[in-house]
């Protein structure tokens, strides 16, 4: 643990002291390092309670998208896979079956778990082969949102219905009437309504990946919320996509954020446009109006403004028995500004591009290299030492768009092109446009080997993904 005893001198000049070498004063990114302090804990605390779940990944055929039989994968016959719920403190087992015609493993996206348990083949794990098992068991650290999904193949996995959400409940749930949760996803089917049986195609790779031409909500595109006038609800939305990118719009409901990719906001503030890139979760509280104009309130998706998609709608059905619950959300306690890390330089840049070669004819490149599948071995990208803070640059130079995912740690968005940015929320997942730079700041607490890539989904199977390492 490098996170060094700091001291808070009155006139507040912090002191950093290690062991034998005395005190000085602390630099900036020793100052900002410091600011991760109860953002979010450090460890995890096992109350003792294990709850264990059978997950079997197969072939299943299911009445998806309108009605029609799918043929799909699925984790325990069931797309979007169970829900696993469980409690802050409670420890996860999940004893996973591999029926698939191929290898897989399954990925905790946004879990902070140990290293060995994030389902990365061949770097955290060997794949699981089919016929064959894996256990995986971690105590999350913190109550939200995620999700789990395979780390094998994934673009065409996850494309199958390979996917499921994990909910860490706090230990005290806010009394919500509803928690309730949306999974977004897109599917391309051939003329025959099954899927396209093509993946990685040349199209996909030159543009934004796998765009689908169905969008269902949990599965169905005629996904309806019923709810009763004056209540106040939680709602979780997922994008489980490989690609496709939605602005959520509730029209005259106005959800307030409170939380994002899992983790609390400091305060809730208001959805307004926030771009739920593949990856993404976002926390929704909302309070149904008591006389509302209409009882069937369509929530669509305005991400190309010019032709929006109707997601599912939201209909009230009879009013609450009294006024909506006061109580406030759950917020975060400290979500560090770091905005004073700007005037620091980056610890490194990534440059991401694509260029003709590789198995799929287009490869997707961070400094020019693209991840093969097999280049496990290599030495990772960026060493980061456990507790110290690091700013990270992305340097867009495609004209495509790119979701960038870390596992084992969440960040901060510092700034997009430079500009300063004030998001007061982590993120573990981040959509940049074309051509654009961002700076993202962290502080990673968990040792190991951790992937870093773009979560659209055939990037990333094209090279778009890289080891990062945290010593300690
Ligand atoms: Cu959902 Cu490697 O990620
Ligand atoms: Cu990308």
């Amino acid at each position: 643990m490098r996170l060094r005893t700091g001291l808070a001198l009155p006139f507040g000049v912090l002191l950093a002291c290690s062991p034998g070498l005395g005190c000085r004063p602390a630099s900036p990114a020793e100052r900002l390092a410091r600011e991760i302090a109860g953002a979010y804990p450090e460890r995890a605390a096992p109350t003792g309670v294990v709850r264990t779940f059978d997950i079997e990944a197969r072939e299943a055929e299911l009445p998806l998208v309108d009605g029609g039989k799918l043929r799909v994968w699925a984790y325990n016959g069931q797309v979007p896979g169970p829900e696993l719920r469980i409690r802050l403190g409670e420890t996860l087992r999940v004893r996973f079956t591999n029926r698939l015609p191929q290898p897989t493993t399954i990925h905790w996206h946004g879990v902070r778990v140990p290293n060995g348990m994030d389902g990365v083949p061949s770097v955290t794990q060997p794949p699981v082969e089919p016929g064959a098992t894996f256990v995986y068991e971690f105590t999350p650290k913190d109550a939200g949102t995620f999700w789990f999904h395979p780390h094998v193949r994934s673009s065409e996995q996850v494309e199958r219905g390979l996917y499921g959400v994990l909910i860490v409940e706090d230990r005290a749930p806010a009394p919500y009437a509803r928690d309730v949760v949306w999974v977004l996803d897109d599917w391309l089917l051939d003329e025959t309504r099954q899927i396209f049986g093509a993946f990685n195609t040349p199209h996909d790779l030159m543009h934004d990946g796998r765009w689908g031409n169905f969008v269902t909500v949990n599965g169905r595109r005629d996904t309806a919320l019923a709810v009763r006038g004056g209540e106040r609800i939680r709602l979780r939305l997922l994008n489980a996509s490989n690609a496709r990118i939605y602005a959520p719009d509730f029209g005259a409901l106005e959800p307030q954020v409170i939380a994002v990719d899992g983790l609390y906001l400091a305060r809730p503030i208001p959805l307004g446009r926030f771009e739920l890139a593949p990856g993404n979760r976002l926390d929704l509280d909302i309070t149904l109006p008591s006389a509302p104009a209409s009882r069937s309130i369509p929530v669509v998706d305005t991400f190309y403004g010019n032709m929006p998609n109707h997601l599912a709608d939201v209909v009230i059905d009879g009013a609450a028995a009294g006024p909506p619950p006061r109580f406030p959300s759950p917020a975060h306690a400290r979500v560090p500004s770091w905005s004073a890390g700007l005037s620091i330089p980056p610890t490194k840049e990534f440059h991401l591009d694509a260029r003709r070669g590789g198995s799929y004819g287009i490869e997707w490149t961070i400094n020019g290299q693209a991840f093969a599948g097999h280049e496990h071995h290599a030495p990772p990208m960026l060493t980061m030492d456990r507790g110290g803070w690091v700013r990270l640059r992305f340097i867009n130079d495609s004209y495509r768009l790119h979701p960038i995912h870390l596992h084992g740690m969440f960040f901060r968005l510092l700034a997009r092109n430079g500009a300063p940015v004030d998001e007061p929320f982590f993120r573990d997942t981040v959509l940049m446009h074309s051509k654009e730079t961002i700076d993202i700041g962290l502080v990673p607490l968990d040792a190991g080997k951790w992937m870093m890539h773009c979560h659209i989904l055939e990037h990333a199977e094209a090279g778009m993904m890289t080891l990062f390492e945290v010593r300690g």
